[in-house]
């Protein structure tokens, strides 16, 4: 066979490889953004972070405290209600998805606290509003929560307050 002829195939078998592998990255990415595929409790983590920094510090939301307000599930959905509410406001910020939103709310439930207990349901689903993911794992007993299971006993109190310092 002609010499050009093979360099040709190996580089279009080259892109061709190329293309699955970003692709198949950014499908994979995209499945766990919307719930579709699990998130492992490291990836949340670290998600949790990326995502929740975006507009004030980790500090924020480390310090927050059963005194301060409704749990996490609620938090979360504000935080990202807010960002369909003013996209010209926060152009550039990343929006927080079903999948995404559900792991974060894990996170932050483990590594500084859930009360959704000493709320009532019909209150948390009345600021939960349309949050059908929210809402979703609002109405999950926690140990059914794999990411909360998972994390749990790991609090940002403790030795794991190296993981709770901001990324940026
Ligand atoms: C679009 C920007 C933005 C993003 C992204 C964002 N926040 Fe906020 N956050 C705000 C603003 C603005 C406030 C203050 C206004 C308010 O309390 O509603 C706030 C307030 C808070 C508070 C304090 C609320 C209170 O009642 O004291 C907590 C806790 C918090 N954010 C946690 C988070 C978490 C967790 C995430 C990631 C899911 C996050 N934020 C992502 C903008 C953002």
């Amino acid at each position: 066979m002609n010499k050009a002829i093979i360099v040709l195939i190996i580089v279009i078998a080259g892109l061709f490889l190329a293309a699955v592998v970003i692709l198949g990255k950014d499908a994979v990415r995209l499945l766990k953004a919307e719930g579709y595929l699990k998130y492992s409790a490291d990836e949340a983590v670290e998600l949790a972070h990326k995502k929740c920094v975006q507009c004030h510090s980790i500090d924020k939301t480390a310090k927050y405290c059963m005194r301060c307000g409704p749990p996490f599930v609620v938090v979360v959905h504000n935080m990202r209600a807010l960002i369909g509410k003013d996209k010209e406001k926060y152009r550039g910020v990343e929006e927080i998805r079903d999948g995404e939103a559900v792991a974060i709310t894990q996170v932050w439930n483990a590594l500084v606290g859930n009360w959704e207990d000493s709320w009532r349901k019909q209150d948390l689903a009345k600021l939960l509003e349309n949050d059908a993911a929210l809402i979703k794992l609002m109405n999950t007993p926690v140990k059914e929560r794999e990411i909360e299971v998972a994390l749990t006993g790991k609090s940002a109190a403790g030795a794991d307050l190296t993981i709770m310092k901001p990324m940026k």
